[in-house]
């Protein structure tokens, strides 16, 4: 079996179009928000089934505060609502739980669930669920290299040459965590919104028209089966890369 045959190790998701689906429904856009959670609960048990080590979910964005008041507070509490009432499903299916992002913006009662949550799965050894909350990639960059310039002003880091790309990724909020393999958006936007700029460097990108409400354990099958046919080269030619799967 080549590489590109494999079931990748890592989905990204910008999950899009919750708003438009609930308008083209007569519906209001929180409706939309509440199905999302639906599709999210599917999404995370498809992913555990295909054998998928990291899902990233893009949940609220930085640019997201800039939303209505009203709209943003629905999408806070559906969190700590499906915090709630998801913890044990989680548990089940053996999830372990990170977050990442500008997490000291979040409300008080969303920090503290979220908290309670990372804790409780935090040996759990299935998929690891990445949310991405008050997330923006430009932030978390620009955070990087204060936390790494503060490192050097203290002398925790002397050798500035020896900062290379595997060092600097140590200090965004994904540490740890590798790139993601593909991403996936819904609702047919074809852009990254300020989504994992760093991360996604030689990440498979796939765009799918559907809202993300009506997004089911098909489509992420699909997407991945549309993965597996990609030949990834990471800037070698074809021919070097059949020499090297011989
Ligand atoms: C995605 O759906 C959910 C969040 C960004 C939180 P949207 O709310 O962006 O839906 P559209 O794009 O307006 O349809
Ligand atoms: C990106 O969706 C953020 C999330 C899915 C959480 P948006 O709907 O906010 O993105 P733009 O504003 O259309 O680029
Ligand atoms: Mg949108």
């Amino acid at each position: 079996m080549t590489e590109e045959r494999q079931v990748p190790t890592h989905v990204a998701i910008i999950m899009d179009g919750n708003g438009r689906w609930a308008k083209s429904k007569g519906m209001e856009r929180w409706e939309g928000h509440r199905a999302g959670v639906d599709a999210v609960k599917r999404t995370v048990e498809a992913a555990g089934e295909a054998g998928i080590r990291y899902l990233t979910l893009y949940t609220f964005s930085i640019e997201n505060w800039n939303r209505p008041r009203e709209e943003v507070n629905v999408l806070m509490g559906l969190m700590v609502d499906a915090i709630i009432a998801e913890t044990d499903e989680l548990m089940r299916q053996r999830v372990r739980v990170r977050a990442i992002g500008n997490l000291a913006d979040l409300p008080a009662e969303v920090r503290e669930k979220l908290d309670g949550l990372m804790a409780r799965t935090a040996a759990n050894d299935g998929l690891t669920l990445v949310l991405a909350l008050s997330y923006g990639a430009k932030w978390e960059i620009l955070a990087a290299a204060k936390r790494l310039a503060a490192d050097y002003r203290e002398g925790k880091v002397t050798d500035l040459d020896a900062v290379d790309e595997t060092m600097f990724a140590s200090y965004l909020t994904t540490a740890g965590i590798p790139d993601p393999d593909l991403l996936i958006r819904t609702s047919g936007e074809c852009r990254l919104s300020n989504f994992l700029l760093w991360q996604l460097a030689y990440t498979e990108l796939y765009f799918l028209d559907k809202f993300w409400p009506d997004f089911e354990k098909d489509d992420l099958y699909l997407a991945i089966r549309n993965y597996q046919k990609r030949e990834r080269r990471f800037g070698m030619t074809g021919e070097q890369l059949k020499c090297k799967n011989r």
